[in-house]
């Protein structure tokens, strides 16, 4: 959607894998849908260094809202558990260099049960955010049939784009179509939503993110020519930080989305976050991968007997993502390789590894080896291939 924003894709935090429709704000105060919630992680936020990283989306997912609206027809949130309202969190993000999103739902429902946006509401629904000072909305799709979401979907962003604020529109539309053309029109997504989600939710568990991470790349080439800046596919939250993965599991989950230009909305507890998992979301490396100008999308590029799977990423200023990774369960695999097998033209390289730091240089015919852990992966960046030495003058041909 050419409205200026996610020209990268977009990074922060969403409440939903990790928080849920917890509502219990009695007996589980520190960690129900409330404005608590969002305010303690829009602190952690701004004063555990993730801002600066660009992790600036802070954003609320179902179950904020009072079931009944306003004597005006408008959504309100819950009184008890955001007492002091949405456009008072909004402005306590703003405060903090933060931005606030929101959910809504096309249909009569949220997924949660909570009153959703049915056709007739889309317009007031929309200016209700705008007042609010919302900088995104998630826009999920229960409670809605196909002809329903087909008006709802760009009649949103249509209707976003009257109030005249900047909200970046995320669509929920293309996982209740099945992901995949001809139910899906990708083409129109990306004139309509800064992002989308394809697929099925994730949940803490490596076997989820072994899910997703099949059906992108099994669809790559369809999900490659939808993304660019502005536009992105949403293989659903970063969970590292969480219960379900090992660390070698969280690099892997961290990798695979900076190589599909992901939206990283993480859903954890950044109160209580480890310094592992906190220094893998914090790679500044991986995130300025993910965050690559050009917007290209990455692709898998080899899939081998062994278990090994290379993917690779195009970057600004001919640079270029490689990533090793490793289905095995055994022990590390020490896969050996050159370059110019993996599509690379004559040159000298220099390889920056992403979570080891450290760098070397590889000529393009030159064998290698690198150890890939179980569930594990290695990740390079590497930079333009060295220019040949300009020919001394007296040897160039043609003349002035
Ligand atoms: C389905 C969405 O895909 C999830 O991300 C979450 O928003 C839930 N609905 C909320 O009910």
């Amino acid at each position: 959607l050419d409205n200026g924003l996610m020209r990268t894709p977009p990074m922060g935090w969403l409440a939903w894998e990790r928080f849920r429709c917890n509502t219990d704000c009695e007996r589980d105060p520190k960690n129900c849908i409330s404005e608590n919630l969002f305010t303690d992680m829009a602190d952690r936020l701004a004063e555990d260094g993730w801002r600066e990283l660009g992790y600036v989306y802070i954003t609320i997912d179902d179950c904020w809202a009072s079931m009944q609206r306003d004597e005006q027809g408008r959504l309100q949130a819950d009184p008890k558990r955001f007492p002091r309202g949405i456009h008072r969190l909004s402005r306590y993000m703003h405060d903090r260099g933060l931005k606030l999103g929101i959910y809504g739902d096309m249909g009569t429902h949220t997924c949660g049960g909570y009153p959703g946006t049915p056709l007739d509401k889309i317009e007031v629904d929309a200016q209700t955010f705008a007042d609010w000072e919302v900088d995104m909305l998630k826009f999920d799709g229960c409670y809605s049939n196909t002809a329903e979401q087909e008006q709802g979907y760009p009649r949103m962003s249509k209707a976003l784009n009257a109030t005249g604020r900047p909200i970046g529109y995320s669509c929920s539309w293309p996982a209740y179509q099945g992901g995949l053309p001809p139910q899906v029109n990708y083409g129109l997504l990306a004139k309509i939503c800064n992002l989308w989600r394809n697929y099925a939710d994730i949940q803490d568990s490596w076997d989820s993110v072994l899910k997703i991470v099949d059906w992108f790349f099994d669809n790559q080439e369809v999900l490659i020519a939808a993304a660019g800046p502005g536009g992105w596919n949403d293989p659903d939250m970063l969970i590292i930080g969480d219960f379900g993965l090992s660390m070698e599991q969280s690099r892997s989950q961290m990798a695979l989305w900076a190589i599909m230009a992901a939206p990283l909305f993480m859903s954890n507890d950044l109160r209580t976050i480890s310094s592992g998992a906190r220094s893998i979301l914090q790679n500044k490396m991986a995130i300025s991968i993910n965050q690559d100008p050009l917007g290209l999308q990455g692709r898998r590029i080899l899939k081998e007997k062994s278990g090994i799977e290379v993917f690779w990423r195009p970057l600004s200023n001919d640079a270029s993502a490689l990533l090793f990774f490793s289905r095995r369960n055994d022990m590390p695999y020490r896969y050996q390789t050159s370059l110019s097998k993996l599509n690379y033209t004559t040159g000298i390289y220099k390889v920056n590894d992403v979570f080891s730091g450290k760098s070397v240089t590889l000529k393009d015919s030159s064998n290698f080896v690198v150890s890939v852990n179980p569930t594990g992966v290695v990740m390079w960046y590497i930079s333009a291939p060295a220019k040949p030495r300009p020919l001394p003058h007296q040897f160039s041909r043609g003349g002035r």
